[in-house]
């Protein structure tokens, strides 16, 4: 599968998320498309590695998005946390920007 519609620019708040559901080729994936707070776009995985809860209800600081429950922070551009109690990475995917068009590649995980 390829790059698809994720959602337009200004749907993403300024260092905020926006939670959308992707057909991926095995079924649904949740995703939060995040602006971190130099204003790029990144797509990652909705569902925190360690307590299985929804990453974009979380915070967004410089270059990573803090889980709600327990606090770890991920990477946006790795998908790596920074912090314990997370352990493993969430996926990351490629964002594509095309005018206002957001595009995401939930196939093709960086
Ligand atoms: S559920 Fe996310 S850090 Fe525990």
């Amino acid at each position: 599968m390829t790059a698809q519609l994720a959602c337009y620019d200004e749907d993403v708040p300024a260092a905020g998320t926006l939670r959308v559901e992707l057909e991926g080729e095995s079924g649904p994936v949740e995703v939060a498309i995040v602006r971190d707070e130099d204003g790029e776009l990144h797509a990652i995985s909705d569902i925190c590695s360690h307590g299985a809860v929804s990453l974009s209800d979380g915070e967004v600081e410089d270059c990573s998005i803090e889980c709600w429950l327990h606090g770890s922070r991920f990477d946006l551009r790795t998908g790596k946390p920074l912090g314990p109690p997370a352990v493993r990475p969430v996926p990351v995917y490629p964002v594509t920007v095309d005018g206002q068009r957001v595009l995401v590649d939930i196939d093709a995980p960086l």
